[in-house]
């Protein structure tokens, strides 16, 4: 590395998995010579690493563009990559002037190549799906020290009718078992001790020869990986194996994000999501006859089209009686090209109904969590030690196996520290705790 070594700058947006490629393309990047830096200005390359997800998520792509166009250093190269960069590809360049790169998800190979042009005034756009990348020979440049993404499936398969994911994400692939296993071990001799491994369908890994009850008894094998968790899983794809699996492998931690997306049958079919309101409400309940002590999140949808009041009540039904402990609420986002834009208008559920709903649902949510919460005080949990507290002074936030964020005091020494901490206060979805210190046994007398 020299003074001379190009900088490259990567803002992400979205998903996990999102992060987990800017990991990649970084890696790719320092392979390439490049050094990354942690600042847009100044830097050589910069990177916006999109989602699609919803109008919102590019509405603030677009903002974010024209501020880094005016403070960017001249003769910046500007890229844009992920599902935002698949979805829009030429729209962009043609929009953005200052853009001369754009590169969907499994365009990252082609990266050094394509900034070497740009240098030369060349625009590109890659956007070709890859069936057989995985970015295998990339080390990733990981940003957090103390748990590692590992994707293990790209694209998406399902056809959820709200969602732009197979589109800018293409088909679903799996990694194989064995490549999975050799990142976990080096991660592990990184000295990180939690893995995530990622997929929009997580549980339906499939490399060909092995399944996801396979995939997390093989991660589990490694030697010092003490967290497993994954991202996301689709709640009827939950087969006995992989159950047995998540509570006969220590490490896989008793916490499940189960995107529910809504508890009405009616609205489920219409999203073409695979389980009615009864199917999941059964998964809930084998999950947690398999996993003593799980805690569940999720993610819902409001506003959907055709959505009705006695819809949305089913939702909150399904939300006290499942008592999620934390959960992402979307209002409907219309996304141009997806099946749920093509449902007749009459079907549009108002902004304003929409609003009143999501603020319900919030609110619902957040009754329960706090009333959960409040009975965890003075219980005893295991926490790692994952970075240090935003708002400051002298804390620390680490989380216990089953999700819960813990902010403890002490500094940033304790990084990656499993420590026992006694639960003493809740903001009613966040703790605050004390280390406990394991008192000795007394050594018996006579
Ligand atoms: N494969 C993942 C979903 C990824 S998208 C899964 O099944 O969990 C993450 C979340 O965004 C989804 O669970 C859904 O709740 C939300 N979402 C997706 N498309 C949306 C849209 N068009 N409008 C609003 N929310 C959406
Ligand atoms: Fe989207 Fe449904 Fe796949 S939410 S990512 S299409 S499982």
């Amino acid at each position: 590395m020299t003074d001379t070594s190009p900088t490259v700058y990567v803002e992400t947006y979205g998903c996990q998995m999102n992060v987990s490629d800017s990991e990649l393309m970084l890696g790719n990047l320092a392979a390439h010579g490049y050094v990354a830096v942690d600042h847009p200005d100044g830097a050589d390359v910069i990177l916006v690493n999109t989602c699609a997800i919803r109008e919102h998520a590019e509405t603030r792509v677009i903002g974010r563009l024209g501020e880094l166009r005016r403070n960017m250093k001249p003769g910046a190269i500007v890229g844009v990559t992920g599902c935002m960069a698949q979805r829009l590809g030429p729209q962009l360049l043609e929009k953005a002037k200052h853009v001369s790169v754009v590169i969907g998800p499994d365009g990252y190979r082609a990266l050094p190549a394509l900034i070497d042009g740009a240098r030369r005034g060349e625009r590109a756009i890659a956007t070709t799906f890859d069936l057989e990348e995985h970015y295998e020979d990339f080390t990733p440049r990981r940003f957090d020290k103390v748990k590692a993404w590992i994707p293990v499936q790209r694209g998406c398969d399902y056809k959820c009718t709200y969602c732009i994911v197979p589109t800018t994400r293409g088909p679903e692939r799996s990694r194989k078992l064995l490549d999975v296993v050799r990142e976990t071990e080096a991660v592990v001799a990184e000295g990180m001790s939690e893995v995530v491994l990622l997929g929009q369908t997580v549980n339906s890994y499939d490399d060909g020869e092995f399944d996801f009850a396979d995939l997390l008894r093989a991660v589990g094998r490694v030697d010092g990986v003490r967290r497993i968790r994954f991202t996301s899983p689709y709640p009827n794809d939950f087969t006995d194996r992989v159950i047995a699996a998540m509570g006969e492998v220590d490490a896989v931690c008793e916490h499940v994000h189960l995107p529910m997306q809504s508890g009405s049958s009616r609205v489920l079919k219409r999203m073409l999501r695979r389980y009615n309101r009864e199917g999941f409400i059964e998964s809930v309940a084998k999950l947690r006859a398999g996993i003593p002590g799980l805690s569940l999140t999720t993610d819902v949808i409001v506003g959907f089209p055709g959505e009705t009041d006695e819809d949305f009540e089913e939702t909150l039904d399904v939300v006290r009686e499942v008592g999620f402990a934390e959960a992402f609420t979307f209002k409907f986002s219309p996304r141009a090209g997806t099946p749920a834009t093509r449902m007749p208008a009459e079907l549009t559920v108002s902004d304003e109904v929409a609003s009143e709903r999501l603020a319900r649902l919030v609110d619902t949510i957040r009754t329960i969590a706090r009333a959960a919460n409040m009975r965890e005080l003075g219980r005893r949990y295991e926490v790692l030690v994952e970075k240090e507290a935003r708002r400051g002074g002298d804390l620390v936030q680490a989380r216990t196996r089953d999700f819960k964020t813990v902010l403890i005091p002490g500094d940033a020494a304790l990084i990656g520290r499993y420590l026992n901490v006694e639960l003493t206060g809740t903001t009613g979805s966040t703790f605050t705790g004390q280390i406990v210190r394991e008192r000795q046994p007394l050594p018996m007398a006579g």
